[in-house]
């Protein structure tokens, strides 16, 4: 018996049947690449196949599937409670949902600071049973023995310093780092993942002429997060950029769409015309 399309794919198609045109993937070398010749570039959280779908076909060069999922995915409060097991199936789905993008597993609280031994075997399951193309790490000088045996073993590392939501209750919450004389804290931990084999490095809430600095000395490609124009990239949450989460927002967070009033708009919709009998109509009854 032959199956009809609507009893093959009746939720989505899937991305399987995504267009067969070969694109040419970014990888790691591409990025530095750029910064060299002075062209900025674009990273998005991601989460799910269709929003990945969607910035990649935008020209989106890297999909971070962040610890951030914590907040953005799971509903707590910080990134602090997401575990490796909870990342990982998002990992697959985005890194099964592109074509071109650049796809980072970030290495969750607890699962890498122990030992570069427990980086590294982490860092292989977001590989593995992820499928990233590499991983993000929160972190400067004291975690370059984790980027360098990651390297050593194959691993390609993005590191990020300033302010790492992971040690929030370290740094005594939310707080802009490296301001006035603690600005060199920033620009050492900067050169020590750099030495130690990092290919990129997030700077999150650093004054913007400390993270353009580091990014004049620095030889890897900066990617800014409440850093200022003078970075290599740019990423922002695409919740807080598309405007689906509401609610108080960060300084450095500019909204591009507002998200969940289309969502409001169309779900209100849809409630109603349950409600008063319009849908479903004929054109939707078999
Ligand atoms: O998890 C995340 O979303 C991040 C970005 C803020 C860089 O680490």
């Amino acid at each position: 018996m032959t199956s009809t399309p609507e009893e093959t794919a009746p939720y989505g198609t899937g991305p399987a049947a995504a267009a067969p045109t070969p694109v040419r993937r970014i990888r790691t070398h591409h990025l530095r690449e750029m910064k060299e010749r002075g062209e900025r570039f674009a990273m998005l959280t991601a989460y799910e196949q269709y929003a990945a779908q969607t910035f990649d076909e935008a020209g989106v060069e890297v999909l971070l599937v962040g610890d951030s999922a914590s907040n953005n995915v799971y509903g707590n409060e910080t990134s602090l409670p997401v575990t490796v097991d909870e990342l990982l199936p998002l990992t697959r789905a985005v890194s099964r949902s592109v074509k071109r993008s650049l796809v980072v597993g970030d290495l969750p609280f607890g699962s890498y600071q122990r030992s570069p031994e427990q980086a590294y075997d982490t860092a292989v399951r977001f590989m593995k049973e992820g499928g990233a193309h590499c991983v993000k790490l929160e972190g400067g000088r004291e975690m370059a023995p984790q980027i360098e045996l990651m390297t050593r073993g194959g691993i390609p590392v993005m590191a990020h310093i300033g302010f790492t939501p992971q040690s929030e209750h370290a740094l005594g919450g939310y707080r802009v780092q490296g301001r006035g004389d603690t600005a060199s804290r920033i620009l050492d931990d900067a050169h020590a993942v750099q030495d130690a084999g990092a290919f990129a490095v997030v700077m999150e809430m650093v004054p913007g002429d400390v993270a353009g600095q580091v990014t004049k000395e620095l030889t890897i490609p900066t990617i800014g997060i409440g850093a200022g124009p003078d970075c290599d990239g740019q990423v922002l949450v695409w919740q807080d950029a598309f405007g689906l989460r509401t609610g108080k927002m960060a300084k450095f967070v500019k909204q591009y769409a507002d998200m969940h009033g289309v969502l409001l708009e169309a779900a209100r919709s849809y409630a109603a015309e349950v409600k008063d009998g319009s849908f479903p109509g004929p054109e939707h009854t078999f």
